[in-house]
């Protein structure tokens, strides 16, 4: 066996002018490229793939396939909305993982074949330290945060509380031990018979319903991890016994279990960032992941804001599911850094952010 010598990329021009950065995120089900001109995004294409819908749930083999279809179009949109020429970029960022396999390659394979093909650096970015770097693009209505934070990051497949020292020095101190916050909602969506994904759908229907009305138990997890897995159980159980006697239950109290569900895990949440800014000490708070879009968390950690006197900061919704500008923010930190990958460089399903 022989290896080709793949050296990493350098340009010369490195401390030139502006630098361009095209990013490409295809880690789960969207397809996203976005381009950067330093930290200012210039586009952000995102292609969500409703296929899924009518599984309940990502499937990973049609996610793979539906990137590949959608990708050389997403990138081409985004850089007619920038209105830059491929000639004009200075690196390819892309999304290395943590993810869904078959997703992360095409988006790799795409990356490094165009970096190849025009002759720039290549930049592999992890997607839960993009979720928390999104904080630093540079957009007039978004604060940045100051180090050291602690980042809360909910998505579909995280839930953790992180340290943020600098932008690249992070550390967990805590996390779920089961299902992410993400799916927290979406199974009990399913269980509601709404459609994937069904966290949106509980936030939208909860904004009308009493959040006290129906009280499920939260669970007991010592130290900052979390657990999710119990609450499914007990809104199935809920669901259960409560159409046994009604069967239009779920349908007559949409919006008061919608509003309770959301209530509960809102508090799981904000128990362990509470814990977790009095063991630290650190009162500034951001947070990042699909999840971050809710909006009782949003009110929550506003209403904390006042009360306890953290300093949090919320993404822009465009900036909180997955998205490629985030991808991007990261390939400009790291080319300032002169951080290139190698073009032997693979995917990563599972990828640590420390
Ligand atoms: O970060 P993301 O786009 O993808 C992953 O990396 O997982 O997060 C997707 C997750 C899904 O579980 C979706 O239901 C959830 O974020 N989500 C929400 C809301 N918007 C997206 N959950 C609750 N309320 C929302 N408004
Ligand atoms: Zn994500």
């Amino acid at each position: 066996m022989f290896y080709l010598c793949t050296p990493i990329f350098i340009p010369k021009t490195l401390e030139k002018e502006t630098i361009y950065i095209l990013a490409i995120e295809s880690s789960c089900d969207d397809t996203s490229a976005a381009v950067l001109k330093n930290d200012t995004v210039l586009s952000n294409v995102v292609a969500s793939q409703e296929i899924h819908e009518e599984y309940g749930g990502v499937v990973p083999e049609l996610a793979s396939r539906a990137h590949q279809q959608n990708i050389v179009p997403v990138v081409n949109q985004a850089l007619a909305q920038a209105n830059i020429d491929k000639k004009q970029l200075s690196a390819i960022a892309f999304t290395r993982g943590p993810g869904l396999m078959g997703s992360l390659l095409v988006g790799t394979s795409f990356a490094k074949s165009l970096a190849l093909g025009l002759d720039i650096p290549l930049i592999e970015v992890n997607h839960m330290q993009a979720h928390i770097l999104a904080h630093f693009i540079n957009d007039a209505s978004m604060a940045k945060p100051s180090f050291p934070f602690l980042a809360l990051t909910i998505s579909g497949g995280h839930t953790q509380i992180v340290k943020v020292s600098d932008y690249f020095k992070m550390e967990i101190l805590g996390q779920t031990l089961d299902d992410a916050v993400g799916e927290a909602f979406d199974k009990s969506a399913k269980l509601l018979g709404l459609p994937y994904p069904g966290g949106p759908l509980i936030d939208k229907y909860a904004t009308h319903g009493n959040p006290l009305k129906f009280p499920f138990p939260k669970p007991k997890v010592k130290g900052l991890d979390f657990s999710f897995s119990g609450l499914k159980t007990s809104i199935l159980y809920f669901i259960q016994k409560k159409t046994a006697h009604n069967p239009n239950f779920i349908k007559e109290n949409l919006e008061d279990i919608c509003a309770s569900v959301q209530y509960t895990i809102v508090n799981i949440l904000m128990d362990k960032l509470k814990k977790a800014t009095k063991l630290t000490g650190i009162k500034e708070v951001a947070i990042g992941g699909g999840v971050s879009a809710n909006s009782g968390i949003r009110k929550a950690l506003k209403d904390v804001q006042k009360s306890h006197q953290w300093n949090v900061y919320l993404p822009n919704f465009e900036y909180c599911t997955d998205n490629a500008a985030m991808i991007g923010i990261v390939g400009y930190l790291k080319f300032k850094n002169k951080d290139f990958s190698a073009q032997d460089i693979t995917a990563k399903a599972r990828y640590a952010i420390s």
